[in-house]
């Protein structure tokens, strides 16, 4: 995690809000702010914890798993890296490829993922099926990049797309990252049985935008120009290969012309126009809310029912991390106790995508997971995205 820790008495120095309120309504104690470490630097801790390596020497990132509770694996042998997150660093290159280069996995193949909150449960359903199918025998069967071991990642930086004037998100977003190799094997079950499922957003209850902020120099009727400025720039700077901004900024163009539709089709409020920043998570709680519990309850049922299980046969549920009272409700749904689901918002709040993989890793490190015990990952998210995966630790 971020080493910058922030209490929620500290945020009553931002917004009106209380430790009280955050705490009670929320569970969130404290939660990680990555102040000068990057989405990448999160992502690369996390893998490196995930594959027994130790942690870098001039490493910011604090990872709670020790690496040696996990195998050493050898990093040519993953063949596949899947980053989830909703945050990246950048649009191009795809984050994972960096990510496989600072890793030195010089066999996989490596590309990013975004399906919000369940980006895990996505990422690695996609990783398992990927992995599958390329043991899949048969003449019917076209060649494929043959995948035995692979390596999930997740890894977010929500506080820098957070609005901190909005008490409404603010409290209860954080920054962390979570990684997991799966490997085949043709004599374990590993993942049994998946279920992913988009319900569609009709209230845009959860969504950020991308802004969009190079000057656009065309509008529906073609090119936007004033040829005598042109002509004054280009005298006024004869070996100057590139126009100025400041000529490219006189012709007043549009950063993004299509951008009144977009916030339009996302009912998405202008925030710059009021001088705050445009690219913020807008969030519905109550309608998030609502659909959580539900969306859990029914995921964790389908894959225990596929995978010919019963939920009291289940370790240990390893659930998203929005809140804790959205745990308790379907906690009470399924007919199982909090007991059965690891909890690990107190300290962490919602890091969106990378919730279940740092879950998870508390789970194993703490032993509540152990060889051969059943568990469910579970999530929920933006789009309305949601899922669930039974696995055989
Ligand atoms: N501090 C103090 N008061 C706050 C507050 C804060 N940080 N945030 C909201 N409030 C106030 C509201 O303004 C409201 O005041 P009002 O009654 O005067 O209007 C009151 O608290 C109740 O707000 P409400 O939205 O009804 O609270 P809630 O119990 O639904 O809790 C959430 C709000 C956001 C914590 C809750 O809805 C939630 O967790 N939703 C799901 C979020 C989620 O899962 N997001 C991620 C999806 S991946």
């Amino acid at each position: 995690m971020p080493g910058l820790k922030v209490e929620n008495a500290d945020l009553e120095h931002i917004v009106q809000t209380s430790d009280e309120w955050i705490s009670t309504r929320t569970g969130i104690s404290s939660r990680r702010i990555a102040v000068a470490e990057t989405m990448l630097d999160l992502a690369l801790a996390a893998s490196r914890a995930a594959l027994g390596m130790p942690a870098a020497p001039d490493d910011s990132v604090s990872i709670e798993s020790s690496g040696e509770a996990f195998v050493d694996i050898d990093p040519a042998s993953i063949d596949l890296l899947v980053l989830t997150t909703i945050s990246p660093d950048v649009i191009v290159p795809c984050n994972a490829a960096a990510l496989k280069k600072l890793l030195g996995l010089d066999n996989a193949i490596a590309f990013d993922m975004n399906a919000a909150c369940t980006g895990f449960v996505y990422g690695a359903t996609v990783a398992d099926a990927m992995m599958a199918a390329s043991h899949l025998k048969g003449g019917s069967v076209p060649a494929r990049n043959v995948i035995r071991r692979a390596l999930v990642v997740s890894a977010e930086r929500l506080t820098h797309v957070t609005d901190w004037q909005d008490r409404n998100t603010c409290v209860l977003f954080g920054d962390g990252a979570g990684a997991a190799v799966f490997e085949w094997k043709d004599d374990a079950p590993g993942i049994i049985s998946s279920f992913l499922k988009n319900d569609d957003d009709d209230t845009n209850a959860l969504t950020c935008k991308q802004s969009y902020t190079s000057a656009f120099p065309f509008d529906e009727s073609g090119v936007i120009y004033d040829a005598e400025a042109k002509a004054a720039h280009d005298a006024a700077h004869p070996d100057a290969s590139d126009v100025s901004y400041d000529y490219i900024n006189a012709l007043g163009l549009s950063c993004d012309p299509a951008a009144a539709r977009i916030d339009a089709l996302f009912d998405i409020e202008n925030k710059s126009a009021q001088g705050g920043p445009d690219q913020v998570i807008y969030m519905n709680g109550q309608k998030v809310f609502k659909f959580a519990a539900k969306a859990m309850e029914a995921a964790v049922r389908k894959v225990v029912e596929d995978g010919g299980i019963t939920i009291d046969q289940v370790k240990l549920i390893v659930p998203h991390q929005a809140n804790l009272r959205i745990l308790e409700f379907a906690a009470k749904r399924l007919g199982v106790t909090l007991d059965s689901f690891q909890v690990s918002i107190a300290e962490t709040g919602n890091c969106s995508s990378a919730c279940v993989p740092m879950a998870l890793t508390d789970a194993l490190v703490s032993g509540r997971l152990e060889p051969g015990d059943y568990a469910v990952l579970v999530a929920f998210g933006g789009g309305l995205t949601s899922g669930a995966i039974l696995l055989q630790v």
